[in-house]
């Protein structure tokens, strides 16, 4: 088949006013105050005149580079702060007004978000900034489907926060919104972001989505739910805020996550219970049977499971980092989601895909696999602001889940032919 080629070709127009018509868009848009790019590119604009202004007369035919469109909020140039925020805010609606007008229904637009990494530590993921750029294209009249956590920017910065830190950028997707979309009431939104955000969690999980990325993903249907109404009234009568909407989508994620709690095979949900209480300290022996006992389980019996260590009137939790390198399902037989879902962290963490892989394989018909990996994000979750390391353990299998399982699978097919043809041949 032949491929037809097309040159490319950029041209400078200001945002705000240019057309959209028939245009697909992909912005980077600029926010606030974050960094004065006019002034930062005279330095460069100046000597590049010198040298290009024949080659390019129209772009090199001022003494400097424009400002006076330029969408930053520069108090210096607005006279004062409120004034230039203002400036920016209008002209940020104005941009995507102007393209929701032009909007080409076949095609999503999309639109890069950079957190600054001071607003992700201190704010999470409901910062002021973020919720008011989600709130500034919902009112120009767009729905937001989907916010896909990118790991593009900073890789100094990130390598030094942590492995477990938040993506730095989000990319979102943005349909139009109809005219006639409907309202909702408070009611309406929670049941809708419930039965959704349900639906999208194992599609989610599927794919390859760190634990770590998952909050940040999962605001994308929950956003969608929001803002494809043309307003989500609070029982006063008062339209629901961005900043609300964003709470409650955390707040329902959390409960989808311990919805599965009652489904847990007993010594799990001990393990749970401990770790919330104790973390991963030496406790008295005492302590231990007043968790197991209402769960129907006995210390000795959950220390025979090898999650934990109990000797000498003291129990302790066995932390994956510390579980046996050697252990093998065929031989355990009292298997536990926690004890699968440490050992499939550790080994992968450890010894790499493969290794964790032949686990994987060994326990699927004894544990439900889709309930570790659901596990390996609650404990990340569980444990991130105690215990990075051992979080990262669990975020690192959330991961590569797609990825193991699938060389799980081709571990299985080649036992099943080994079976059926003898293996040696
Ligand atoms: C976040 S940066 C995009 C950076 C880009 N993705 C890159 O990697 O180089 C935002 C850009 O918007 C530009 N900008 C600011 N005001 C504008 C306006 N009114 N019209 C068009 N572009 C504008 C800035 O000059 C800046 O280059």
């Amino acid at each position: 088949m032949a491929i037809t080629r097309f040159a490319g070709s950029a041209l400078q127009a200001d945002a705000a006013s240019r057309s959209y018509d028939g245009a697909l868009i992909s912005t980077d848009p600029p926010y606030y105050d974050n960094i004065g790019y006019s002034d930062l590119s005279d330095f460069f604009y100046i000597w590049l005149r010198r040298s290009l202004r024949d080659i390019h007369p129209n772009l090199f035919g001022t003494m400097l580079v424009p400002k006076a469109e330029e969408l930053v909020a520069n108090p210096y140039r607005h006279g004062g702060k409120g004034e230039a925020e203002s400036f920016f805010e209008k002209g940020f609606e104005l941009v995507f007004s102007q393209a929701r007008r032009a909007a080409l229904p076949e095609y999503p637009i999309t639109v890069f978000y950079a957190f600054k990494q001071s607003e992700l530590e201190k704010e999470g993921i409901a910062s002021t900034g973020w919720s008011t750029f989600l709130d500034g294209m919902i009112r120009s009249g767009w729905i937001i489907t989907a916010t896909w956590p990118i790991r593009s920017e900073l890789p100094n910065r990130m390598m030094s926060v942590g492995m477990n830190a938040l993506a730095s950028s989000i990319v979102l997707a943005l349909r139009p919104r109809e005219a006639t979309a409907p309202a909702t009431d408070r009611t309406g939104f929670l049941d809708a972001l419930h039965n959704e955000l349900e639906a999208a969690l194992p599609k989610i999980r599927e794919g390859a989505i760190a634990p770590a990325d998952l909050r940040q993903t999962i605001l994308g249907p929950g956003m969608a739910v929001f803002s494809r109404y043309s307003r989500v009234l609070e029982d006063d009568g008062s339209p629901m805020s961005v900043k609300t909407a964003l709470a409650l989508i955390n707040q329902t994620f959390d409960a989808l996550q311990n919805e599965h709690d009652a489904d847990l095979d007993a010594d799990t949900r001990f393990c749970l219970d401990w770790y919330r209480s104790y973390g991963w300290n030496t406790r008295p022996y005492g302590d231990a049977e007043s968790l197991a006992v209402p769960l129907g389980l006995s210390v000795e019996g959950i220390a025979r499971g090898g999650v934990l260590t109990s000797g000498g009137g003291k129990v302790t939790l066995i932390k994956p980092q510390d579980l046996d390198p050697k252990w093998d399902p065929a031989n355990d037989d009292r298997l536990s989601l926690w004890e699968v879902t440490c050992h499939l962290a550790r080994a992968y963490a450890a010894e790499g895909r493969e290794t964790a892989a032949r686990l994987m394989a060994a326990v699927k018909d004894r544990v439900g696999l889709d309930e570790v990996n659901r596990l390996a994000t609650r404990l990340y979750e569980l444990m991130e602001s105690q215990d990075a390391p051992t979080a990262g353990l669990f975020n690192g299998l959330g991961g590569a889940w797609a990825d193991v399982s699938a060389t799980s699978a081709t571990l299985r097919s080649v036992a099943v032919a080994e079976t059926l043809f003898g293996g040696d041949d």
